[in-house]
């Protein structure tokens, strides 16, 4: 086998064999093949496709490149939850406590953002004192007394994608259906989880602009799942605009605490999480979607679902009465009359980063104590001098006007 012929191949659009996408991708793993030439393969990929074929071999070699957690001494069904990132999603936050207050185990390997999407490790590590790197044995017991545990990915868990995705970062080769299905497919799967509820957000604020290329991903990554005997749902969920009022990580945190308290009903984020939460404790518990969703409610409106909380961050050694909330604010103010059009999620994403709430590149240091609370929603009408968002300032004093972010009609 020949890497030249391999590219020539896919720049041809013809499929790619099982040994072959082994052959070049593990070669790139084990610096066999340099960069440029598995950068020509991923444009040649995102230009000319893979077919369902090709994706399922992609998959199955990222997942034999590292570990597998193996989950087996964790008693019962364990469930797991993907979002494909947008601007102010903590959701993760508030469905997996809910659903582990109803005896659902969950084990959640979550990411760090990067540029101006927002991970949940960053979320969490802004609670002092959290731990988010736990061992193997640890997760398992974490797991076994309290129902769940969410921590960073485990150093070896598909190294493969860990370097294709660098790339593909600076390649401008992240937006590929059959590459982000294979990518976050492989990792889920290596998670060891048995049931996996994958959230594909569309918008502005997302990596998936379309509702269409939404459909061919859900169709794709349920197709894998299948391959591996996991069962898989997808929920396509809105990303135009942030979700819930909060966009930053500890005012994400006190923001999802609120609603795990219950307050927030009737908001899209409140639905969102209740859908999320649902359809996992049915996949676990095989009862209709309807009574999952009676159970959840009750779970947030008795409490259940907050103390888990507590409980989970108490294990994970966090302190959320020292939160870092910025001091510093500045109250955005409407220079016009009219009604909410829009509210760019990927403007206010920006925004967020700019004030030091994001990392540029893995590593860099991030202000847990900035970000934006937005006041205002689609359809409300404004007058001049209405408050539309407070910014929480850190040291970082240069930031793109926060009015861009709103349209006004
Ligand atoms: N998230 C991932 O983990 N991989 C992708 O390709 C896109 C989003």
């Amino acid at each position: 086998m020949n890497v030249i012929e391999i590219l020539d191949k896919k720049r041809l659009k013809q499929e790619l064999s099982y040994d072959e996408i082994k052959y070049i991708f593990n070669g790139f793993l084990n610096g066999e093949v340099e960069d440029y030439q598995m950068s020509s393969l991923l444009m040649a990929i995102v230009l000319n496709g893979m077919t369902d074929e090709e994706t399922f071999a992609l998959t199955d070699v990222f997942i034999n490149s590292g570990d597998i957690l193996d989950l087996s001494s964790i008693q019962g069904i364990k469930v797991d939850k993907h979002s494909t990132g947008g601007i102010g999603d903590k959701t993760t936050l508030i469905v997996a406590p809910i659903v582990a207050s109803l005896g659902v185990k969950i084990c959640k390997m979550s990411g760090r953002g990067l540029g101006y999407t927002g991970g949940t490790i960053d979320k969490l590590e802004s609670i002092p004192g959290f731990q988010v790197s736990l061992s193997d044995e640890e997760i398992i017991k974490q797991v076994n007394q309290i129902g769940i545990a969410i921590t960073s990915q485990t150093k070896n868990l598909v190294p493969l994608d860990k370097k294709v995705y660098a790339l593909r970062d600076v390649t401008a080769t992240v937006e590929s259906i059959p590459l982000i299905a294979s990518s976050i497919m492989s990792k889920k799967i290596a998670s060891g989880a048995d049931k996996i509820l994958i959230d594909i957000k569309v918008g502005s604020g997302a990596l998936i602009k379309t509702e269409e290329d939404a459909r061919h991903l859900s169709k794709l990554m349920i197709a894998i799942g299948r391959k591996y005997n996991r069962e898989v749902r997808t929920l396509i969920t809105d990303m135009n605009t942030p979700l819930g009022k909060a966009v930053g990580n500890s005012l994400e945190i006190v923001e999802a605490v609120s609603i795990l308290k219950g307050n927030g009903q009737g908001s899209y984020l409140f639905d969102v999480c209740v859908e999320l939460a649902s359809n996992l404790v049915s996949m676990a518990l095989g009862n209709s979607l309807a009574e999952a969703r009676r159970m959840v409610i009750n779970n947030i409106n008795n409490g259940a679902a907050y103390r888990k909380f507590l409980e989970f961050v108490k294990w994970q050694k966090g302190n959320l009465a020292a939160l870092p909330l910025s001091k510093k604010t500045v109250i955005i103010r409407s220079d016009r009359n009219g009604i909410i059009k829009k509210i760019d999620a990927a403007k206010m994403g920006i925004l967020t980063f700019e004030l030091g709430g994001q990392c540029a590149k893995q590593g860099d240091t991030i202000d847990y104590s900035v970000g934006v609370i937005i006041h205002k929603k689609i359809g409300d009408e404004v007058k001049v001098g209405h408050a539309l968002c407070t910014i929480y300032l850190g040291d970082k004093n240069t930031y793109s006007n926060p009015l861009d972010a709103f349209e006004i009609v």
